[in-house]
């Protein structure tokens, strides 16, 4: 089954991506390649989004010109990590709606367990992005994918950084319509379900817990 899956291959994205893998990159200066990463990929996650035209006037006359279709996109974070990925995002669509799950990963079962939820209304009316950097199990993410489809949201895109194939083919085994962005695909999982090579805690990286 082919999977639907996009890889940024973006040199900027890439070069950024070097940078935030290097174990001596400092918590700051990987929360801000973070956000700018995140910036690159969203501009590769919303590509296709819907335009509509809408009448403007410019300076000069009056013309039909495009502008993006429906309700405010909406981008979900899945917490903690998936704030580091959020800033960025939302500079490049300040307007969107924002939405947060909290799931931690059961140590024993590495299964996601849900904390808090809460989300913009009329989902089944937008285009939402759920964000998170680092796809290892995939338990997670497909977690938060049914919450989100229970509440009603229909078009789903996952962005992360990066993606283990084990959490690929995990996600996409419950959800194959939703379509994954990352900047790339790792060599897979080692036993404490990190990816590797990786860049190791994206949460303890970015907000220098360890
Ligand atoms: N979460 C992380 O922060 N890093 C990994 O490698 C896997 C899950």
């Amino acid at each position: 089954m082919t999977r639907d899956i996009h890889v940024v291959e973006h040199p900027l994205v890439q070069h950024k991506l070097t940078q935030l893998r290097q174990k001596t990159t400092s918590t700051a200066k990987f929360r801000s390649i973070l956000r700018e990463t995140a910036l690159l990929l969203c501009y590769e996650v919303t590509r296709d989004l819907p335009l509509t035209n809408i009448p403007i006037e410019t300076p000069l006359e009056p013309m039909e010109a495009p502008a993006l279709d429906g309700k405010k996109l909406c981008f979900v974070s899945i917490l903690r990590a998936g704030s580091g990925l959020l800033d960025g995002v939302l500079e490049l669509v300040p307007s969107a709606r924002v939405g947060h799950i909290g799931l931690y990963r059961d140590p024993e079962t590495l299964e996601a367990v849900e904390y808090y939820f809460k989300v913009p209304s009329r989902l089944h009316e937008r285009e939402v992005i759920v964000v998170d950097p680092m796809l290892a199990t995939g338990h997670s993410a497909a977690a938060a994918v049914h919450r989100l489809k229970r509440e009603g949201a229909s078009r789903i895109r996952f962005l992360c950084l990066l993606a283990a194939p084990e959490g690929i083919e995990a996600f996409h085994r419950e959800h194959p319509d939703v379509a994954v962005f990352t900047a790339a695909v790792d060599r897979g999982l080692n036993d404490k379900a990190y990816i590797v090579p990786g860049l190791g805690d994206a949460g303890d990286r970015m907000f220098g817990t360890k």
